[in-house]
């Protein structure tokens, strides 16, 4: 696998695709790579001549009681996944490639970030967009492609693009979860084996949720309770929220309409997990 760590060899792969008349595909990640990544590349493998994918550790979406220093890594194995899906180029940078020391830059988008994960992790999506900024800049691809597990990431990462008229399109891809439900993440590797047993509480959780919709529920106290109950019945469950919001704004809703996202985080132990649907009525 062709992996790179500067900015310039991306540059240069990228004209010299440019001069073949190739259209280029990006999937950012923090490396760790699992089947919901792995998803990703194939869809934008399908989608485009070229695909680069980021594998980086993005020091600036990290709080600083955060797991920066612990978050797991395995850039060989992560090349053998991106080869095996059919990416043409990693980019790997540190963090001294990606960030000026004395960078003065910040970008906020507000209203999208200051609920949901945005309420406990106040610098995480600020953070975020700034290195898909800068990744966007970098690569300049066509399409770009974010899973629909990370929901707040990807409503956020889309206003962002419409207002500041990044010439790209911004693909959301569905949820990849294991056999019994939970939604993969590279997190997951942080769980112990009873851990591991009780995170399948959160996508249960909502599946009860679910039901509660499609048998016409529409209050959304009504349905949040629902799930909080079921959440409660594990006991290495604690709740961070349970929220039920409109999926393009991100405001709370209490009555059930138009299109909407029921999201949680749970920790399970120390660790936290995160999940979500989204509902058209
Ligand atoms: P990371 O957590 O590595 O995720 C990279 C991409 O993979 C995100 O778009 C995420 O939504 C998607 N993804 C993760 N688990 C998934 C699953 N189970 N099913 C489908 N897609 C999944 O999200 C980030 O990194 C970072 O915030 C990043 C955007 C790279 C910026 O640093």
């Amino acid at each position: 696998m062709n992996i790179v760590n500067t900015i310039e060899e991306v540059r240069d792969k990228v004209k010299s695709w440019r001069k073949e008349g190739s259209t280029i595909g990006l999937v950012t990640t923090m490396g760790y790579l699992h089947e919901g990544h792995e998803s990703l590349i194939k869809r934008a493998v399908s989608e485009n001549d070229k695909v680069v994918v980021s594998v980086f550790v993005n020091p600036t979406q990290f709080g600083p009681n955060e797991d920066l220093k612990t978050y797991p890594r395995d850039i060989t194995r992560d090349g053998e996944l991106c080869e095996s899906a059919g990416a043409s180029l990693i980019f790997n940078p540190e963090p001294s490639t990606m960030y000026y020391k004395d960078a003065s830059t910040t970008i906020n988008v507000k209203g999208l970030t200051e609920g949901l994960c945005g309420a406990k992790r106040p610098v995480h999506f600020g953070g975020v967009c700034l290195v898909v900024s800068k990744l966007f800049n970098i690569v300049t691809p066509d399409r770009a492609y974010f899973g629909e597990k990370d929901a707040q990431q990807l409503a956020v990462i889309k206003r962002m693009v419409r207002d500041l008229n990044f010439n790209i399109e911004i693909i959301g891809c569905p949820i990849i979860r294991e056999a019994d439900g939970l939604a993969k993440s590279s997190r997951n590797a942080y769980l112990s084996k009873d851990e591991r047993k009780a995170a399948v509480v959160l996508s249960k959780s909502l599946e009860c949720g679910k039901k509660a919709l499609n048998s016409g529920e529409r209050n959304a106290d009504k349905v949040k309770k629902i799930i909080i109950q079921k959440l409660n019945s594990e006991s290495l469950a604690k709740i961070d929220y349970v929220e039920i919001v409109d999926s393009l704004n991100l405001k709370p809703v209490s009555n059930i309409d138009g299109n909407i996202l029921v999201a949680i985080a749970v920790y399970i132990g120390k660790i936290r997990l995160i999940d979500n649907f989204t509902f058209k009525i």
